[in-house]
């Protein structure tokens, strides 16, 4: 039978890196660093409060925004932590993860044909929801000689009277660059002078290395234009717990709550349960990741820089380095295909994080230190069977 089927899912193709990871599965001694997740297990005062609401048979639905002490410990956490202050009742959504909330922030403000401003290279969600919602995705270039800030001349250039908002990433996956406070007062000065909606993607604040976290709708008059979006999954490695949340305005909020109403209904009412003690619990156990990934990142850089036809800007954020490879002469894809082959190592493809992303691969270094060193061997040495390596 031919399927006539959405043109709106038609319209998203399933990422490229799929191709490889399943190669990847099929070969044996494979180092995967091509994953997006902290390879750490979920911190154990976070799972006993998850047991202990299974044990109270906290099983049932729960209020479409979520339940009332994980809003307020939300609340309370933005204003202590982030400078943002918003009523817990009216302006919290907890959702299933950042990507459902990334999604629901998106469909909730785009209209057909209406543009959502995409620095890029960047994580693959928001174009993605763009497509899906029937608006369109426009890509602005970071550039990595700017360290990939987003340049609001850029953004000028593509800024129309279509423009519906702005998403930014700060941690950026996949570059692992920050945006300074210097640089988000810009792109507010940017999103006030064309009345648009800033999404805020915060997943990655807490690892960071060098300079605090600054979020953008801590900044004057930013707090009644900004949805923003955080989660459980990378700050307290609880990735399957599908738990995240968004802080906006009330009207934004009330067409999410629509949208969760008959999507996923709630987030996971034990895994929210969780969340309350993440957020309230002690915080030992997100430095002590903090601080494993920050001597992680000091490895691969530091293996990165000497090697043949790489350079690398040293990461500041997030779990991701993204060198450069173009003095390879292959394509980001035809070079993750080679380290594959080559060295055993899967890595992604810049590509994937849009169109700016060519000429990058991604390597994760959310995995051991001593499965690290033996990938950078590995890649080191097949680099140098290269033509001129
Ligand atoms: C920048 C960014 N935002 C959001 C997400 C999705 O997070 P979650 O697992 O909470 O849906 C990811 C996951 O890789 C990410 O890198």
């Amino acid at each position: 039978m031919v399927f006539k089927l959405s043109r709106k899912t038609g319209m998203v193709e399933v990422s490229g890196i799929r191709r490889l990871f399943e190669l990847a599965s099929k070969m044996g001694d494979v180092i995967n660093l091509g994953i997006g997740e902290p390879d750490f297990n979920t911190p154990e005062n976070i799972k006993e409060a998850a047991k202990r609401a299974l044990d109270e048979d906290f099983t049932h639905y729960t209020a479409n925004v979520g339940i009332p002490e994980l809003r307020e410990a939300i609340a309370e956490k933005l204003r202590r932590e982030n400078g943002i202050d918003v009523d817990p009742e009216s302006e919290i959504m907890v959702t299933s993860g950042a990507t459902q909330a990334l999604t629901m922030a998106i469909f909730a403000i785009l209209n057909e044909g209406e543009e959502l401003l995409i620095p890029s290279p960047t994580f693959v969600s928001y174009s993605a929801a763009a497509l899906f919602a029937g608006g369109v995705p426009v890509e602005v270039e970071t550039k990595e000689e700017e360290n990939f800030k987003v340049n609001v001349e850029e953004l000028e250039r593509h800024v129309s009277d279509r423009t519906k908002a702005i998403v930014i990433s700060t941690p950026n996956n996949p570059t692992g660059s920050i945006l300074t406070r210097r640089n988000l007062e810009e792109i507010a000065g940017f999103a006030v002078e064309h009345d648009l909606i800033v999404i805020s993607d915060e997943v990655y604040e807490k690892i960071v290395y060098e300079e605090p976290h600054f979020s953008i709708a801590s900044l004057e008059g930013m707090k009644e234009r900004t949805i923003t979006v955080n989660a459980f999954s990378k700050t307290y490695a609880m990735t399957g717990w599908r738990l995240g949340y968004v802080a906006a305005p009330q009207p934004i909020i009330r067409e999410m709550v629509k949208l969760q109403m008959y999507t996923a209904v709630c987030a996971s009412s034990f895994s929210q349960k969780a969340a309350v003690e993440a957020l309230k619990g002690p915080q030992d156990s997100v430095e002590k990741m903090r601080r494993e990934y920050a001597r992680r990142r000091e490895l691969v850089y530091r293996r990165l820089s000497e090697m043949p036809k790489l350079s690398v800007l040293k990461p500041k954020g997030a779990f991701y380095i993204f060198p450069n490879i173009k003095a390879t002469g292959m394509t980001s894809e035809e070079f993750s295909g080679y380290l594959l082959r080559e060295a055993r190592v899967a890595t992604v493809p810049g590509r994937a994080f849009g169109r700016d992303g060519e000429g990058y691969i991604r390597i994760s270094y959310a995995a051991s230190y001593e499965k690290l060193e033996e990938a950078m061997d590995r890649i080191h040495e097949a680099l140098t069977r290269l033509p001129g390596g």
